[in-house]
């Protein structure tokens, strides 16, 4: 039986009344985090652990619970039970405050940014800098601009172009933009590349590889076999609320992938 077929529940670790617990040598380690929205039960004892460095892509069928385990990473909403660790020290969040401060950083799909400013203001959007009060244009800009140009985004022309004029994938790339800005040291995006065309699917791909290259911890929900496969280092596959499995991306092939998306369990090796 390869590690892909192992049971979440056989590298359980149990970890109460502790300050200390999961992965130590993880960035990211969710310990039995349950959900129930009422009589639903959309997270079932998950244990996840998310690495520095890596791209960790969280895969299952509609309905299986991944974006709802980024909610509750990200702060938006309490777990119903478990616990959460970052760096190995438990993980006092409780709201997407709490967790943007330690450097988790969340693009969602509508990605929340406004149309109508340029990408310098919505990359600084709350976050304005200023020199005696007024607000630094120039440094900004020179930030900005610096910040796309270390993730080799090259397709934007200028940073003072708005944002409502911009390709979904140029939007995506302004979005994870500024996230890194602000020091993230896990990003977490939910489905990043859905209504992308090929170019700049690859652009998106390009982009979290160079975050993971920066020892940035990169969590992304996928849909798309390919794309997982080409730019994961890492599959967790969810089912029906439960994660089923997670290893390295060498423990699956694609078949054993699908299979563990649409039955829970696999009889196929890597
Ligand atoms: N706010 C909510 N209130 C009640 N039920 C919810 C809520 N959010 C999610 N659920 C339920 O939790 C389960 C998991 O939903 P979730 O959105 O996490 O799935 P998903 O894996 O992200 O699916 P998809 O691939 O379709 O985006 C579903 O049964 C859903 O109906
Ligand atoms: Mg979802």
């Amino acid at each position: 039986m390869s590690e892909s077929v192992t049971s979440n529940s056989a590298h359980a670790e149990v970890v109460g009344g502790s300050d200390v617990g999961g992965d130590g040598s993880m960035l990211l380690s969710l310990r039995g985090i349950t959900k129930s929205f009422g009589a639903v039960q959309a997270l079932r004892h998950v244990d996840l652990d998310v690495p520095a460095g890596q791209v960790t892509a969280l895969i299952g069928d509609n309905g299986a619970g991944k974006s709802t385990l980024i909610k509750a990473i990200a702060g938006i909403w309490e777990p119903t039970s478990g616990e959460k660790f970052w760096m190995g020290k438990k993980m006092q969040t409780h709201t997407p405050k709490d967790a943007a401060n330690l450097g988790i950083a969340t693009v969602y799909q509508d990605l929340a940014l406004c149309d109508n400013l340029d990408i310098v203001a919505n990359m600084y959007l709350g976050y304005e800098a200023t020199k005696h009060e007024v607000l630094d244009e120039i440094a900004m800009e020179k930030t900005a601009q610096q910040t796309l140009k270390d993730l080799s985004v090259s397709t934007v022309q200028s940073v003072r172009q708005i944002v409502g004029s911009l390709s979904g994938g140029q939007r995506q790339a302004i979005a994870v933009a500024r996230a890194v800005m602000r020091d993230a040291k896990l990003v977490i995006l939910d489905e990043p590349t859905a209504a992308l065309g090929v170019t700049q699917t690859a652009q998106v791909l390009d982009l979290m590889t160079t975050l993971a290259s920066r020892g940035i911890g990169v969590l992304v929900i996928s849909h798309n076999l390919n794309d997982v496969f080409e730019v994961a280092d890492r599959l967790a596959v969810m089912y029906l609320g439960t994660l089923v499995s997670s290893g390295p991306k060498s423990n699956y092939t694609m078949s054993s992938a699908v299979e563990l998306i649409t039955t829970g369990t696999t009889s196929r090796a890597a």
